[in-house]
């Protein structure tokens, strides 16, 4: 495949008169970590959920997206199932709602390698074991056959983690992933992304409120504001080269960066 693996270009998205994306245009590289910044409402999540045509029905889109170089506007359902399933995962921020509370760990994690690439379960559950304990869940074994009700929200977000790899998707986009996780929990999950990145040269796009994370995580930062993209920033120039008076507010909005930049 040549070009990114996430293009989407001048995507505007309506609800009847309500515009709530206005021409976005963001990529997203093979093994590139990219953030999307913005305050609450900006129009974040709409961008990833658009970007999987996973909007109600009365969604107006106009534009392109393009994932791993296959066009996602104009596919038919057959085309953008098998997009959604092989090209693609997307991590949300709420992992008990991910997961089916009376399904066992271990089904839910292999579900979509069983049921629509047609793994076997045996291969599946080996995978399965190998991912969980590659995003440093100790006793896999154990924690295969729990609920989960019997695992912290660190845990259960792991393994959601973990089930978005179980397809080997090329792009990760990440909405919100770990922003409830305690710090300490935080930082070990992006580090096992980070790992895991690098291993197999995802591409993610990763969303977040937290500023400060955006700028130490992220090789390139979008800043979006009211539906469109404001700036784009390299992560390590956030906060010295951000331009636009949006970004600023945002990032002078941050009390711990006044402190270290003051
Ligand atoms: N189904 C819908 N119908 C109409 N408006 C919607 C719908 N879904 C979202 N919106 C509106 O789109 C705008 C952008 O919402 P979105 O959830 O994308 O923002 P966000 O940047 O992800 O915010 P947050 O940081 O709070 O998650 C909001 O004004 C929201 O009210
Ligand atoms: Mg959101």
């Amino acid at each position: 495949m040549t070009g990114p693996l996430l293009d989407i270009a001048d995507l505007s998205l309506r609800y009847g008169d309500t515009r709530i994306l206005d021409r976005v245009s963001l990529r997203v590289d093979t093994g590139e970590t990219v953030g999307l910044v913005g305050e609450s409402g900006s129009g974040k999540s709409s961008t990833v959920r658009a970007a999987l045509r996973l909007l109600p029905p009365t969604a107006q889109l106009d534009g392109s997206v393009r994932i791993a170089g296959r066009d996602v506007l104009g596919a038919d359902a057959r085309e953008l199932r098998d997009i959604r399933s092989s090209e693609v995962a997307l991590i949300q921020q709420d992992p008990r709602g991910a997961l089916n509370p009376v399904r066992r760990i271990g089904d839910s994690l292999i579900e979509r390698l069983v049921l629509v690439h047609g793994v076997a379960r045996p291969e599946a559950k080996r995978r399965g074991l190998e991912l969980l304990e590659a995003v440093g869940i100790s006793r896999p074994e154990l924690r295969f056959r729990q609920y989960p009700h019997e695992l912290s929200g660190g845990m259960l977000q792991r393994v959601v983690i973990a089930a978005a790899l179980t397809t080997r998707p090329a792009l990760l986009l990440a909405d919100e992933a770990t922003s409830a996780l305690d710090v300490t929990t935080q930082a070990e999950v992006l580090a096992i992304l980070r790992d895991l990145q690098r291993e197999r040269g995802l591409g993610l796009l990763f969303i977040t409120h937290d500023l400060h994370l955006a700028a130490a995580y992220c090789d390139r930062v979008y800043v979006m504001l009211s539906g469109e993209i404001v700036e784009e920033l390299q992560g390590a120039d956030l906060f010295a080269g951000a331009r636009d008076t949006y970004t600023r507010s945002l990032l002078d909005a941050v009390p711990t960066i006044r402190e270290h930049h003051a």
